[in-house]
């Protein structure tokens, strides 16, 4: 017999947990040096462009559709459509969301062992125990096993504890302290000298490079992987949201805390590096542009936090606790695509799925971290370039080429009893038939 199905039991808890699973490692590590490399402001305001002209509205279809059925992505899709064939499709996309999903958690997971273990680093030089600080921050198979397996014992403990008992009170904790964390270094590295340079290259306008097919490409990529869209993470987030709620208005405020966490991100990271710069830190790559990715996360700001004597482990600190934050309210959300499935569908125990399943993603995790020069690249890539506007595209598909038009309007009336006459209703149909799909597929070809 199946557990009753969770439920967020509050906007805010919903909130914090779907800004929690979008706001992770890619609005830290990617946003910020792209936008600086790429035209400062001018990539701002694309990426803001593109976030709420196409990220939003295929947001706005996960939501939608997880709701309307209450269940995983393969039980929902097929919910929605009418025939064989659209069935058929249904459960391949549902599966190749899952596995995705899990992919990019094997990943994922690696790099936020290594911000578990730079967390580690300071704590252990403040109790003198310098060999093992050395120890945390040498890149070696070992360490780097030990911390996925602690991560994703992090990750599994929170999700065997349900929705409610588990991601929205975990996510209701850390993500407030995430944005605490996040102003006060703002306003710390604001106060160093270098850190008004690092302001300017962030958010002084160069018009020139907008135009550029290749940041469009770029800007989208990231909309969408910040966004955790295509592989049915905002799905199954969207299952548990009850019928009251108003879906157009909190999936834009999903969007407007994922979009503003990672401007404030960028008032982070940007005048951090310049003030590294001015300590003698490399910031830039061999082809000129910012360090960007685990570089920038791993190399050029623990250098920039050794410059800064005794406060600097403070600052380290601080800045891994937020790290690790951002992965693990992201990784809970992965994480929670199979088990629902498995859930849902083989009638699994939810605490034993969420063993079983975070077992196997940690097995494909160590996997790749003692292969990982071949494998990993390879992992991102394909999970996120390849496999995520592709679902991106398919969602848009489901939702608008192959569900009824009047059961997506019951749907969202179901919170929103005037939605037919309101300015979402007008816009985001045309939207999510035409538009998205071929932008995505226009982006999917570069
Ligand atoms: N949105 C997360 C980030 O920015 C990554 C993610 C992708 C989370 C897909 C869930 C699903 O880091």
């Amino acid at each position: 017999m199946a557990a009753p199905r969770g439920e967020f039991t509050s906007r805010f808890g919903f909130l914090m947990a779907a800004s929690g699973s979008a706001v992770g490692l890619g609005n830290i590590w990617g946003f910020p040096t792209n936008t600086a490399s790429n035209g400062g402001a001018a990539f701002l305001f694309t990426y803001l462009l593109l976030a709420f002209a196409l990220a939003y509205p295929a947001l706005m279809a996960e939501l939608i559709i997880g709701r309307h059925a209450r269940a995983n992505a393969v039980t929902a899709l097929k919910s929605i459509s009418p025939g064989r064939f659209s069935q058929l499709a249904a459960v391949g996309v549902g599966f190749v969301g899952i596995l995705t999903v899990s992919f990019i958690l094997s990943f994922y997971a690696i790099v936020s062992g290594w911000m578990i273990a730079f967390f580690f680093d300071p704590l252990a030089r403040l109790i003198g125990m310098d060999s093992a600080a050395s120890w945390l921050t040498t890149d070696a198979e070992l360490r780097n096993s030990i911390f996925v397996v602690l991560f994703m014992v992090l990750t599994v403990s929170i999700i065997s504890a349900g929705v409610k008992d588990g991601i929205e009170k975990w996510a209701s904790r850390l993500m407030p302290s995430l944005i605490v964390i996040l102003i006060l270094l703002i306003g710390y590295v604001f106060t160093l000298p270098g850190a008004m340079d690092g302001l300017r290259a962030y958010l002084i306008p160069d018009f020139s490079r907008v135009a550029d097919p290749a940041l469009l490409v770029n800007a989208m990529g990231q909309a969408f992987f910040s966004l955790s869209l295509g592989v049915g993470t905002m799905l199954i987030y969207g299952s548990y949201i009850n019928k009251q709620e108003n879906l157009p208005v909190i999936g834009s405020l999903v969007a407007l805390l994922d979009v503003g966490i990672a401007v404030l991100a960028g008032l982070l990271i940007l005048p951090a590096m310049y003030v590294a710069l001015g300590n003698g830190v490399q910031i830039y790559d061999a082809s000129g542009g910012l360090i960007a990715g685990p570089g920038l996360i791993v190399s050029v700001l623990p250098a920039l936090f050794n410059t800064m004597g005794a406060v600097g482990l403070f600052v380290a600190l601080a800045f891994f606790s937020l790290m690790t934050i951002a992965s693990l309210t992201s990784s809970i959300s992965m994480l929670e695509v199979p088990v629902a499935y498995s859930v849902e569908n083989l009638g699994m125990e939810r605490r034993k799925s969420a063993v079983v399943m975070g077992s196997i993603i940690t097995v494909i995790s160590l996997l790749v971290v003692f292969n990982f020069d071949p494998w990993f690249d390879r992992v991102v890539s394909y999970t996120t370039e390849i496999s995520q506007p592709l679902l991106g595209f398919a969602f848009c598909i489901f939702v608008a080429w192959i569900w009824h038009r009047n059961e997506v309007l019951q749907e969202i009336r179901q919170g929103s009893p005037d939605a037919e006459s309101g300015l979402f209703w007008k816009i985001w149909p045309f939207y999510i038939k035409f538009i998205c799909p071929v932008a995505i597929l226009v982006v999917y070809f570069q």
